[in-house]
Parts: structure tokens; sequence; C-alpha cells
């Protein structure tokens, strides 16, 4: 016969949608009881009542459980968690940090952050953002996304996102998609409604999205940025003093004056340049020949200048070419870089993915947070 404590051992393989730890673990598992002819009901207790994803834990825990020897049939109840149980819950989150702290810029945080910027709109930041936090996240690597553009929202469309975030007191549980945790106003705002906020109110809402949100631990964390180089870029640099930046363009050769601006602002904010890379670079004919419709070189000559400006090697780390798959994707929230296929696109995505991970820790022309007495 079954015993429950084999029931209660199986559940520990059972991992929450969104908090990603083992349902035992988070102490959702009110009760489990057992009945001799193999019938088994267990209690589980959600963070609220309303939880969007209450089939999907209802379905893991069936497939889990049903698969025991002496298991007849498996009956899953659902109960929400009282205050005080939601309360023991916020604090093993927080794993004895304070509240309100910035877990990014702690000195033990092993999260390499990455800003995606551009001087320039529309040359496909958001794109390859989600393109490649997708890419990370399938290669295993626990990956967080914020989506900064908080007036030009696109990341909730881009990964297929549609669920709120759940809230835990004041601790914000970020959705996840494609194996992604990801934050955006958008989620926030009815209707995409425009947000309408000055410079505080913007400094606030990104300070939020990296103190109240439960990140957990993250090996990257991606910074969607809006184009140019406003107050967000500033208010990024100042909440992630070790954040790098990663600066797109498109290969006209004017793209030099985008060069310009990522090197001011990279020099202001003594944050480092990791790469360029060079988005829309050609588009592939039928006859396999590079059509390249946006110019060329200017991938090339920001990098070049860019090393030049900072004064230490700025390298161009990826060519994107144009795929009609890539907005296809974006707009059906299916990153096309983790669809099946090896196109050139998709290979240049997962290659600059693999390259932003293996890059050792260079401190040269990074602002380390340190201040002198
Ligand atoms: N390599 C590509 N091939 C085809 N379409 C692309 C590619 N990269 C981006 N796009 C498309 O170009 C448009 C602009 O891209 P995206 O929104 O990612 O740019 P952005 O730099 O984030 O813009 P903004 O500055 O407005 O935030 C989108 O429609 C996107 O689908
Ligand atoms: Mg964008």
């Amino acid at each position: 016969m079954i015993s429950t404590a084999e029931v209660e051992r199986a559940l520990e393989n059972v991992i929450d949608p969104e908090i990603r730890r083992p349902i035992t673990e988070l102490n959702m598992v009110e009760k489990v009881e057992v009945t001799p002819e193999g019938g088994v009901t267990i209690s589980i207790l959600l963070t609220t009542a309303g939880c969007p994803l209450r089939e999907t834990l209802t379905a893991d825990i069936t497939r889990v459980v049903s698969s025991l020897e002496g298991v007849a049939s498996v009956q899953v109840q659902m109960g929400a968690m009282n205050t005080e149980q939601r309360a023991a819950l916020q604090t093993k989150l927080r794993g004895g940090v304070a509240p309100k702290k910035n877990p990014f810029t702690q000195p033990d945080s092993l999260t390499r952050v990455y800003s995606i910027t551009s001087g320039k709109g529309g040359v496909g930041k958001s794109s390859l953002s989600v393109n490649l936090a997708a890419s990370l996240a399938a290669k295993g690597l626990k990956v967080g996304l914020v989506d900064a553009d908080i007036y030009g929202f696109s990341i909730p469309r881009m990964l297929g996102v549609d669920t709120p975030p759940q809230q835990l007191g004041d601790m914000i549980i970020p959705p996840v998609a494609h194996g992604v945790k990801v934050i955006s106003i958008g989620m926030f705002v009815e209707d995409n409604s425009p947000v309408v906020w000055r410079g505080p109110m913007l400094h606030r809402a990104l300070e939020q999205f990296f103190a109240d949100v439960h990140w957990g631990d993250l090996d990257v964390l991606l910074l969607d940025l809006p184009p140019g180089t406003g107050d967000i870029a500033i208010s990024v640099a100042q909440l992630i003093p070790h954040s790098e930046v990663v600066v797109v363009t498109t290969p006209q050769t004017a793209a030099a004056e985008v060069a310009e601006r990522a090197g001011h602002m990279a020099r202001q904010t003594e944050q480092r340049v990791v790469g360029v890379v060079e988005n829309m670079s050609y588009m592939v004919m039928p006859d396999g020949s590079h059509n390249p419709i946006f110019g060329s070189g200017g991938g090339e000559i920001v990098a070049a200048q860019l090393s030049e400006q900072l004064g230490y090697d700025v390298p161009l780390l990826a060519q994107v070419p144009l795929e009609p798959e890539i907005r296809e994707g974006g707009d059906a929230g299916e990153p096309w870089a983790i669809d099946e296929g090896n196109s050139p696109a998709q290979q240049a995505i997962r290659n600059l993915a693999d390259s932003l991970v293996h890059r050792s820790q260079d401190l040269s022309g990074r602002n380390l947070g340190i201040s002198p007495l």
C-alpha cells in the first residue's frame, strides 16, 4: 500500500510554475491522505485563491502522483494561504535578505546584467532581447528580462505573456514565459493605456522592478531599454552600477553617430560596453545571395569607433540578418530563435547568447560601485 510519506516525496518533484521551487519547499502542500484502496487526496494551498496556474499545478501533481505504484486515483483540492502563511512564504523566499533591497547590487550577486541599448529606435532591441532571453533559458540558464521601456513597452506581447504578475504581500512574482521570468509596466496598466510619467516615477518603477520582484537566483538579467540615452538609461546605471551594455545598430553607415552617443553615455554612467550587435544586416535571397537592404558596414564602424572612444576593445558580437519570422514570432509571442530549425538569424542569435555567457568578467571600464572614503 502507498504511504503518505511516499506521496510527499513524489511531490518534491512538482515545481511551482512561477516561483520555480518545489511546492513542498514552499509549504504549499497542506495535507496528504491515502485510503487503503490507493485513493490519494492532496490539499494544496495556493498563494492566492485566483491563482491563474491552478490547472497547470493540478495536472502536474496528478501526473507525478498517479505514476507511483499502488495509486489508484488522485484528487487535488485547492485552497488559499492565509495571511500568516503568505507572510511566512515571503520571508522564506527572501532567504534572510531584508525586504526592499535590490538583489543585483548585493556583493554576492552572481547575476550578469546586460542592458540592450541603441542610439535610435526601431533597430530591434526588443526583438533581440526576447530572442536572446529565450535562447539563454533554452540552454538551461536562469534568465530574467526587464522591459525597461516604460513608455513603449513591447515585451509582454513578444513573449506571449497575458497573465498579470501575482502579488505576495509587497512582493511581485514575475510571470514566466518560454522559461524567462519577465516583468513589464504593460502588465500593470489597463488595456495597453499609455504611461505618462516623469523621470522620478520612471526611476521608482525601475527600482521596484529590481527590488520588489522576486527574481530568485538568476544567471543572467537582460534589460530592454528604450531608444536613445534618456532618464531610464541613467536610472539603470544608478540602480545596477555593474550592469554592462550591448549596443544594437543597423548596418547603415550613418550609424556612426549612434556610436558617438552610446560611447558618450557609457563614459558618463561608467558602464562597460561589451559589444555591438548589427541587426537587419542583410536578407538571404532565394538564390542564396545576401541583399544588404539597409546598407552595410554599420556594425563594424560602431564597434571600431566605440573601441577608440572608450580605450578598450568593443567587438562586433553578431550580425543578425533580416528574417520575416523574427517579426512574426514577435507578433505571436513565440521567439523565433528557439523555434526548431537553424536559419542564419537563429544561429546568429544563439551564438550571441553563447558569447554573452562565456565572456570572462573583465573589470576594465566597469563601475565597481566603490567610492573613495
Ligand atoms: N532581424 C530582423 N528581421 C526581421 N524583422 C525584424 C528583425 N529585427 C527586428 N525586426 C522587426 O523590426 C521591428 C522593430 O523591432 P523592435 O521593436 O525589436 O525594435 P526596438 O529597437 O526595440 O524598437 P523601439 O526603439 O521602438 O523600442 C519589429 O517589427 C520587429 O519585429
Ligand atoms: Mg523596443
